[in-house]
């Protein structure tokens, strides 16, 4: 025998031995305590309804619980698929159920729809974070916490009877790993018979080609099996929905009344309403929880904690600690944390020597701008100097033309008042001393 099958044997548990009790000893309650506290607790149950504007999420809605929620009617006009919860408490015989059923208002109404799945997938990761978050508490309190997850999409086909519509595989496919689908085909009485047949083929080979998976009803539980199997190959329900009450025979049953006849909601030859009903809540509801647990909140919250660094054992196989986990990252954090202060020190020592820099160069300028300015004066100032010496010349050479000409008037009188007989001859150069005063002028 091989060492490591050696090895195995000792460290296997021993088998526990059967023994058989003497009397009744009372443990066999324990799934009757299972229920009594279950009931006590009450159950929460999340429906996310996705399909577009009007295709009749509401009256199913209404059909399937059998009440009246109060929804508004959405516009065509939302520039985005907006997530509108809405919780009710409910009560059948002595068990609470407290539902939730979130639309997304406004899907398939966008002109651009690439993201229309965007807000659908926020909504439903934000719903597991809030639960993560809660189980990560150092005091938690799961038992009372409000559990939001979505357990189950119901996608609303529109019965268009030709195949499905890119926005749906694109829709379903992101939304596969982390929510169970059902898909159901709605208005089913606004399409033939012959029709919805081919119809329903047609969809389940696009999911399969596509490789959307949608929720099984399980096979596992021998009391449901059967059923299930046979639910499975009715996939997607073809529903019709109405709280209209008309009368048939002398019953009043739910129906839609048209002028050609009554399409009955119950009747399973007119509709797969009731197996939607019978799958949904009469004998999946607690499985739709449990998947939503097992699998799609598990892989959420595993696809989290890697990211967040933690793993069940390191390369060796060898089980990893909380503890060290926790070290290591936080040493990683701190070197990291360290990295990024260094890099903006640097950053801010750049951005110093850069705005020095800069200013020394506007310094400059503003030096070699004064000089320019300086020089353009001082050339002003030369100029005007010049000016003012020429005027100073001018105003010298006239006030000597002045004094000359006051000396030669002075003369003149001073000669006609000693000759007067000379009249003639002086009047002669009275006219000559005329001229040239005014030739100096
Ligand atoms: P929004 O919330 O506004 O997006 O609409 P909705 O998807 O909730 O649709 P709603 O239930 O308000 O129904 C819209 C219209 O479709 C109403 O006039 C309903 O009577 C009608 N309707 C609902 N279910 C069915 C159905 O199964 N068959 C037919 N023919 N009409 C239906
Ligand atoms: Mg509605």
């Amino acid at each position: 025998m091989a060492a490591t099958d050696l090895e195995r044997i000792s460290n296997a548990e021993p088998e526990p031995r059967s023994l058989s009790l003497g009397g009744h000893v009372g443990f066999d309650s324990l799934p009757d305590q299972l229920v009594s506290k279950s009931v006590t607790q009450g159950f929460s149950f999340n429906i996310l309804c996705v399909g577009e504007t009007g295709i009749g999420k509401s009256t199913l809605m209404n059909t399937l619980f059998n009440t009246t929620f109060e929804t508004e009617e959405a516009s065509h006009h939302e520039d985005c698929v907006r997530l509108r919860p809405q919780t009710y408490d409910l009560q059948e015989s002595n068990v609470h159920l407290k539902l939730t059923i979130v639309d997304a208002v406004g899907f398939g109404d966008q002109i651009n729809k690439d993201d229309s799945y965007r807000p659908i997938v926020d909504y439903i990761d934000a719903q597991f974070e809030n639960y993560l978050q809660e189980e990560l508490k150092i005091r938690r309190s799961l038992f009372d916490y409000h559990d939001t997850r979505i357990h189950v999409c119901l996608y609303f086909i529109t019965p268009t009877g030709h195949s499905l519509k890119s926005l749906d595989l694109v829709t379903m496919k992101k939304l596969d790993s982390k929510v169970n689908i059902i898909p159901i085909i709605a208005k089913a009485d606004t399409i033939s018979k012959s029709e919805l047949h081919k119809f329903k083929i047609k969809i389940m080979g696009e999911l399969v080609s596509n490789g959307v998976q949608i929720y099984q009803f399980p096979t596992d539980d021998e009391a449901v099996a059967e059923i299930n199997a046979v639910m499975n190959a009715h996939l997607p329900f073809a529903v019709v929905g109405s709280t209209e009450e008309v009368k048939v025979g002398n019953k009043l049953v739910r129906a839609r009344q048209y002028p050609w006849g009554v399409v009955q909601v119950e009747n399973e030859n007119h509709c797969d309403f009731v197996k939607l009903r019978e799958m949904l809540i009469r004998v999946n509801m607690e499985d739709l929880r449990e998947q939503t647990h097992s699998r799609h909140y598990e892989l959420y919250r595993r696809c989290k904690l890697e990211e967040m660094g933690f793993q069940d054992s390191d390369g060796d196989s060898q089980p990893f600690s909380l503890q060290e986990t926790y070290e290591a990252k936080r040493k990683e954090f701190l070197s990291e944390l360290q990295r990024k202060e260094e890099e903006m020190r640097q950053m801010f020592v750049n951005k110093v020597k850069e705005t020095e820099l800069e200013l020394k160069e506007k310094e400059r300028e503003l030096h070699e701008k004064f000089e320019h300015l300086k020089r353009i004066h001082q050339e002003e100032k030369r100029k005007v100097e010049e000016k003012r010496r020429e005027l100073e010349e001018e105003t010298n050479a006239f006030n000597c033309r002045k004094a000359a000409m006051e000396a030669l008037q002075s003369q003149a009188l001073h000669a006609t008042s000693q000759q007067p007989l000379r009249k003639d001859k002086d009047k002669k150069k009275s006219i000559n001393l005329r001229s040239q005063k005014a030739a100096i002028m």
